[in-house]
């Protein structure tokens, strides 16, 4: 049993590790931005925004007291706040944990990250190197995409198509990434990078004809094909193929619910 943080509780990997976390008898706290933030009951609140870090309203310290593992999942991806939530924030976030004393950081990060030139993916790199030299005990878990954030982007298309023609890509479910995560605890701190990934390895169209198959609605549009064909393979890690759920179980465990 170990004090645990969680920030991004209330996010996609933060709802399927949140009651995993407690579950497995840990203390866990979370920290959120939001007073309405829905999160499992023996869940600790402390509001914090990682946000206000770049407008010298620093994360308080206190949050961090007696914390042994930080299981850091936030982000301002989705709304546009990259260089100050994802940035500034966890520049803050790694003062104000070693202000307390310090403690084990385990970052969600994504594999092939060097290899494609997104702002997320340059703000990883640089949040990886933020972690090597922290002082800070750390890990970067590098994961694929989730399923649940194809669903999303499928789901409620964007004005323009996310995955691109002719990528790889090799999704995995939040809930086998979160036991990972609950099970990563049980180790000692990698001080560096481990990859996890899903089971099997798809092309976008397929990805595409698999939710316009199981779903019945129309195949999504897709993004034209990268420029160069060494970045084809980037999002994909092999020889890490630790989960189990295949997208198509994932659309028909949707189906199942009733979420379709
Ligand atoms: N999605 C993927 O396919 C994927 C794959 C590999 C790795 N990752 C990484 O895994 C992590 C979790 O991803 P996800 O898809 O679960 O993220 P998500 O659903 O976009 O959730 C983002 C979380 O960050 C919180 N947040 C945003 N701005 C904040 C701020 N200013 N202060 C405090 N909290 C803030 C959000 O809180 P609110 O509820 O208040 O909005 C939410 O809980 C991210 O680092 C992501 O890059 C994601």
């Amino acid at each position: 049993m170990a004090n645990i943080l969680v920030t991004g509780g209330t996010g996609r990997l933060g709802r399927a590790l949140m009651p995993r976390l407690v579950a497995a008898g840990h203390e866990v706290r979370a920290l959120v931005r939001r007073p309405d933030a829905v999160l499992p009951a023996g869940v600790e609140t402390v509001s914090g925004d990682l946000g206000a870090a770049s407008l010298g309203q620093p994360l308080a310290s206190a949050a961090f007291e007696g914390v042994e593992h930080v299981i850091h999942l936030a982000s301002g991806a989705t709304d546009g706040q990259i260089e100050g939530v994802d940035l500034a924030g966890t520049s803050g976030l790694l003062d104000a944990v070693r202000a307390a004393g310090g403690a084990h950081v385990l970052y969600l990060s994504i594999v092939g990250i060097e290899q494609v030139a997104f702002p997320l993916y340059r703000a990883k790199v640089e949040i990886e190197a933020m972690l090597a030299t922290s002082g800070l005990p750390w890990t970067s878990l590098r994961t694929t995409q989730f399923h649940e954030l194809l669903w999303d982007v499928f789901d409620r298309p964007p004005p323009t198509p996310f995955l691109a023609r002719g990528m790889r890509y090799q999704p995995v479910g939040c809930a086998e990434v979160a036991t990972f995560v609950v099970d990563l605890l049980t180790q000692p701190p990698a001080n560096g990078v481990i990859e996890m990934g899903g089971p099997e390895i798809l092309e976008s169209s397929e990805l595409a004809s698999i939710f316009a198959e199981v779903t019945g609605r129309p195949e999504p549009a897709l993004r034209p094909a990268p420029t160069s064909t060494a970045t084809l393979d980037a999002l994909v890690t092999p020889n890490h193929r630790e989960g189990r759920q295949t997208w198509r179980a994932f659309l028909e465990a949707q189906r199942g619910a009733g979420t379709l």
